[in-house]
């Protein structure tokens, strides 16, 4: 059987195949309630409903987070004060990270600004958690390590490690012309779901996605070889992801490495 699992099944009955305190990582995209089409109803429960629906599945998936586990949400302005709040009764909140979208000015609104980011939110179940800073750290450009290599900067072995991203991740979203993208209408960059599962799940553990959508969670797992369960209930998404996770295979095939195992790539 495959490390990288997903189920063509709702999420709140796909919980079940989970055994408790296994899970290293639960990295949640659930539908945000602005009424998207995904094939389904999903998107269309809004403000207290919401939050209640959230904190459903959220009961559901806790007990399956190890002690030193972690859960990332990623949710909108609209319901993230609400959804924070009830977080905070049930976990220990590390960072609300702010994913700026690089959406480019354009006309449209004019009694507001535009809203150009998503609020995930990064809770742990306690202070041991996993958080593997290094495997993220973004390395200081020439000119920055020039100027500060200076003697009376003690701390030069920092300059070399790259320095700890902030909680502000400006990564554009990605537009038709993307070469990841595929046919799913809110898929997220890799770029930003693999720092999640590079900072917050360690070698082999396993990650978890009850919302899979297009598949970025399992594609991130299976690149940097890690266990993934996820689940999505539209079959079109599913094969959408099914196909990405294909892909990948048969790119490491190309390379002559083992097509079953976890792809460790650059
Ligand atoms: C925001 S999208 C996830 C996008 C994903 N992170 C990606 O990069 O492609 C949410 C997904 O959850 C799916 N979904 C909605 N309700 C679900 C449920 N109860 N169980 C499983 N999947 C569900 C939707 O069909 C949609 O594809």
């Amino acid at each position: 059987m495959s490390d990288v699992q997903i189920f063509n099944e709702d999420a709140l009955a796909g919980v079940a195949r989970l055994v408790d305190a296994s899970v290293d990582l639960i990295v949640a995209d659930p539908p945000y309630g602005l009424g998207k089409d995904y094939g389904n109803d999903s998107d269309h429960v809004r403000g207290d409903a919401y939050v209640e629906w959230t904190r459903k599945w959220v009961e559901l998936y806790l007990p399956k987070l190890k002690p030193t586990g972690s859960f990332y949400i990623f949710l909108t302005w609209q319901h993230s004060p609400e959804v924070f709040s009830y977080l905070k009764t049930r976990l220990t909140m590390v960072n609300e990270i702010i994913w700026d979208r690089r959406v480019p000015s354009m006309g449209g609104t004019v009694r507001k600004f535009s809203s150009v980011h998503d609020t995930i939110g990064f809770f742990v179940n306690g202070k041991d958690y996993y958080f593997d800073l290094d495997a993220v750290r973004i390395p200081y450009d020439p000119a920055t390590k020039k100027a500060r290599s200076r003697s009376i900067f003690v701390g030069k072995k920092w300059l070399e490690m790259g320095y700890n991203p902030k909680d502000l991740w400006s990564i554009s979203r990605l537009h038709r012309e993307h070469a990841e993208r595929v046919e799913h209408p809110t898929q997220k960059p890799l770029e930003l779901i693999e720092r999640i599962v590079r900072v917050s799940s360690p070698s082999h553990g396993l990650v978890v996605d009850p919302f899979a959508g297009s598949g970025t969670a399992a594609v991130a797992a299976q690149r940097n070889a890690r266990k993934f369960i996820g689940f999505e209930v539209n079959p079109d998404y599913h094969s959408v992801a099914l196909g990405r996770l294909d892909a990948l295979r048969v790119t490491a095939a190309d390379r002559g490495a083992q097509a079953s195992l976890p792809l460790l790539e650059a």
